[in-house]
């Protein structure tokens, strides 16, 4: 049985590939994507996400959410790793698609699912916070939130010495996220940064030659140049987003510990900083499976896999 999930996503580089795996997997079944302002702003995102839908033929709705973060003002990304259209400059033909408010959106499709829904969080948590809040009982039938963000103990932060983009980005939205109910698993820089991926692992999907290898091809160029050049696997780059995607259907891809977690919202110097209680020194229950370390070699192949099928697939359509 397909799990059903939900991506709430700001495309995004590897949002865009993320997506592409979940499209091209069985394990699990999209009943809808919601895009929010974070990579870039939402007049990106949110187009991006209908674009990516139609390269993909993936007939299935999409919402259009938060414009910016619930209260700050002041976390801006940096606009040279995703560029300022947030797929850098990939041109994809523009979508007829509408799409329709996102909030609304993700709790018309927990409620009428008929089963359990997992929401793959790739980007800001600012949607979920609105859905929350905005739809509290609903929410709690949520069965799990699978989250891209954070950061527990080998490396803490990429947007600033502590804080992982997304939940910098909106901190407040990803605090209260933490601190509503819903299991959450926390797919953070610790395993993301060793889930590096580059052309060395994907000589078979550019090999493949269709439209899901010449857009990898092109947009990772970008992402690597302006965000991770100098890895020692030549231009191998952290694809954050798809691991959340691979965590939620393969959840024993990564190795979890059940935690307190907490995101501090109001530091000068660690405002965003996903605050791990290891030693349940708070004495407050655990609240996340918190990820710890990676299958790489398991997901490479995985994502390698996936997409060259995905490829082969969209090839035969064309
Ligand atoms: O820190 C990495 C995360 O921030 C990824 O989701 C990437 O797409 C950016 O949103
Ligand atoms: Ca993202």
């Amino acid at each position: 049985m397909p799990k059903n999930i939900i991506i709430d996503t700001d495309p995004g580089i590897d949002d865009a590939l993320a997506i592409m795996l979940a499209a091209a997997s069985p394990e699990v079944r999209i009943l809808g994507m919601t895009a929010v302002a974070g990579n870039t702003g939402l007049e990106h995102t949110a187009p991006n996400l209908a674009k990516i839908a139609d390269l993909l033929g993936l007939d299935v709705p999409l919402g259009r959410g938060a414009i910016r973060p619930l209260w700050r003002r002041d976390t801006v990304p940096d606009a040279n790793v995703h560029g300022a259209d947030g797929l850098g400059g990939y041109a994809l033909p523009d979508s007829q698609r509408t799409l329709e408010p996102a909030v609304p959106l993700l709790a018309r499709l927990v409620e009428e699912s008929d089963q359990p829904v997992t929401i793959v969080a790739i980007g800001p948590v600012t949607n979920i916070a609105l859905f929350i809040n905005e739809y509290p009982e609903t929410a709690r039938k949520v069965e799990r939130i699978v989250i891209m963000g954070g950061g527990a103990r080998d490396v803490l932060g990429n947007a600033t010495p502590t804080a992982e983009f997304n939940i910098y980005y909106d901190p407040d939205a990803a605090a209260a996220m933490f601190d509503f109910g819903v299991p959450i698993t926390m797919i953070g820089l610790d395993v993301t940064h060793k889930a590096l991926v580059g052309s060395a692992h994907l000589a078979g999907l550019y090999a493949s030659g269709g439209p899901i290898a010449t857009m990898v091809e092109a947009i990772t160029g970008h992402y690597g140049e302006a965000a991770y050049s100098g890895n020692d696997l030549d231009d191998a780059v952290a694809q954050h987003d798809s691991l959340a995607i691979a965590a939620a259907f393969l959840p024993d891809i990564v190795t979890t510990e059940h935690l307190f977690v907490d995101v501090e919202n109001v530091g000068r110097l660690t405002s965003g900083m996903t605050v791990v209680d290891f030693a349940g020194r708070t004495g407050n229950a655990p609240n996340c499976d918190v990820a710890l370390d990676v299958d790489t070699e398991r997901f490479v192949t995985l994502l390698a896999d996936r997409l060259t099928q995905l490829d082969a697939t969209l090839k035969e359509r064309a």
